[in-house]
């Protein structure tokens, strides 16, 4: 597009001079007409006029402390009926009183406004108000221009609310991801240590059997141990590193088997409203993670009725644009929402609600760890969870899942193995790095009768091997040890012990097993925390296996 050059000839126009150069700038005035007209018809810019009227961004001119003028992008973007009203209005009318950095925002205005005088343009972020009172966020790039003797200000505003918010979100999704860190990573330690505490104060209840007041004293050590178990699960799951079992099944039905669980959870001053359709919800969750999600989140409505109210829980199906701030992606999703008529939550609370540990309820009565462990499980599940809610007048959250096209999961419990308990006394191999666990893992083991072989590392194991004849029944190996991990270990061993039966033990997710390049597909895992019962019928049920 052709530039258009006015200036040096409305330069000349300004000096006024009409002796010397009175012809030459009539001749000038000509060509200006005649350009602007040629510039028109060539489909130029028509004038600098429209460019102000037709701007999608606010545009103003401030003279000292008044409107001079505006386009009616400023009047829809402040929701003023006419330009006139808007004009008449003092500019300090149209911010809130404080600006979000906690500055009076017409001392800091007239401060933007020297900058912009000093330096001849100035771009900052503002607050400002709308004719019903709404506060939203904008771009300010103030030009001061010269105007005769004056000096004007010509004003644009660009409306960030969009941007404001996408922002937001980034930030709330590095915090929440940053926690998730280090919530898994103490979880994942913590695990660790709860296997010596626990073991080591099952085996201390039956050392003391005849004792009463010592067994009961190590069962509470025991129920302690158990609560921080969960406690560190619900971490895990808050950090999206859980080792979730998915399954496809159908929202609707999984709702509609937990009705007798949720009333009585509720109580009876809560009315319960259920609205499943007609038509298969299929979603791809664990099952029981998502019990404990919907468990969660039926309990806190309770907590939000202690005077009664109404809990509809209603599963429907839809189709995502894209946008709405929600992170999923666009198609076909399944939506749980659970809305209460309880006390509701200010936009602090909704902004906190998911942080691990955050909780508004009386010492003892909430650790703050239900609503972020059900962000946790539905975000790994592919989904998003979002609150909509208002105090004094209830809440609503709903839960998103990605339609899952695969076909129903039939029913029924793998992780349940009948189990023959009798103890076989044969040999076991165990490699652990951890001295406690190693211990405990022996004792275990050797008072149900087994034969037991303990190495510290993956070379020690091998020279101990050695050392037995390479004749032992079962290698008890953990997967990550410093120099030779578990899977190693193992394959050095099948070299010189073909078909040796190798059972794994880990505190570690799958997640980070894999990232570690252990394949688990064709490893047999023992998690950490084990009870001692655990380890005792995983390691028969392995062994009885092996042997048919
Ligand atoms: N339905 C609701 N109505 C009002 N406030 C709620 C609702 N759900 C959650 N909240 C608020 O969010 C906070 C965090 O909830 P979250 O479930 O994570 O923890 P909690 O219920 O306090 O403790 P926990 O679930 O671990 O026992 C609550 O303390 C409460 O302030
Ligand atoms: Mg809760």
């Amino acid at each position: 597009m052709k530039a258009f050059n006015h200036r040096p000839r409305l330069d000349l126009l300004r000096k006024n001079d009409c002796s010397v150069e009175n012809q030459e700038l009539r001749r000038q005035v000509q060509d200006l007409k005649a350009e602007l007209a040629r510039f028109k018809d060539e489909g130029g810019l028509p004038n600098y006029r429209e460019l102000f009227e037709r701007s999608a961004d606010a545009n103003l001119i401030i003279d000292g402390d008044t409107f001079v003028d505006c386009n009616d992008a400023t009047v829809k973007m402040l929701r003023y009926a006419t330009r006139e009203e808007l004009l008449q209005t003092h500019p300090s009318e149209l911010s809130p009183e404080f600006q979000p950095d906690g500055r009076l925002s017409y001392e800091k205005a007239n401060d933007m406004m020297a900058i912009a005088f000093a330096k001849g343009s100035h771009r900052f972020e503002w607050s400002h108000q709308r004719a019903d009172g709404e506060v939203f966020p904008v771009e300010v790039l103030l030009t001061s221009v010269p105007d005769g003797e004056r000096i004007v200000l010509h004003v644009v505003w660009r409306e960030i609310t969009e941007r404001k918010r996408l922002e937001e979100e980034l930030r709330h999704a590095q915090k929440m991801e940053a926690v998730g860190k280090l919530a898994g990573g103490i979880a994942h330690d913590f695990n660790n240590i709860l296997v010596a505490i626990m073991g080591y104060a099952e085996l201390l209840k039956e050392g003391v059997a005849g004792d009463p007041d010592m067994v009961s004293d190590t069962e509470e050590i025991v129920r302690a141990s158990e609560k921080a178990a969960t406690l560190t699960a619900q971490l895990l799951a808050f950090s999206r590193k859980q080792d979730l079992k998915p399954e496809v099944i159908d929202l609707g039905a999984v709702v509609g088997s937990l009705t007798g669980m949720i009333q009585r959870l509720i109580g009876e001053d809560v009315e319960m409203i259920l609205e499943t359709p007609a038509v298969i919800l299929p979603v791809k969750v664990d099952p029981g993670q998502l019990e404990q999600v919907i468990l969660n989140v039926v309990a806190n409505a309770r907590d939000a009725m202690s005077d009664g109210g109404t809990l509809t829980i209603k599963a429907t199906r839809g189709v995502r644009q894209g946008g709405s701030g929600v992170d999923l992606p666009k198609g076909c999703y399944v939506s749980l929402k659970f809305t209460d008529t309880g006390a509701g939550m200010n936009a602090e609370v909704i902004a906190r609600a998911f942080e691990p540990f955050f909780t508004t309820k009386e010492p003892g009565r909430g650790t703050g760890l239900g609503l972020s462990s059900v962000y946790g499980i539905i975000k790994q599940s592919g989904g998003d969870v979002r609150i909509v809610s208002h105090e004094g007048r209830g809440t609503t959250l709903e839960i998103l899942l990605p339609e899952s096209s695969e076909p129903l999961a039939e029913s029924g419990d793998p992780d349940v193995l009948a189990v023959d308990p009798t103890p076989g006394g044969e040999h076991i191999l165990v490699v652990e790095d951890d001295a406690a666990a190693g211990r405990l893992i022996t004792k275990t083991l050797e008072k149900e009768g087994y034969r037991v072989t303990v190495a510290n590392n993956g070379q020690e194991a091998l020279d101990l091997a050695e050392n037995l004849g390479w004749s032992f029944d079962l290698l008890l190996t953990d997967v990550i040890m410093p120099v030779m991990n578990g899977p190693e270990l193992a394959g050095m061993l099948r070299r010189r012990i073909p078909g040796l039966s190798a059972l794994f033990m880990s505190g570690y997710t799958d997640e980070v097993l894999e990232r570690q390049g252990f394949s688990l597909e064709d490893v047999d895992l023992l998690r950490k925390p084990f009870s001692p019962s655990r380890l005792l019928n995983r390691v028969r049920a392995f062994l009885n296996r092996r042997k048919t």
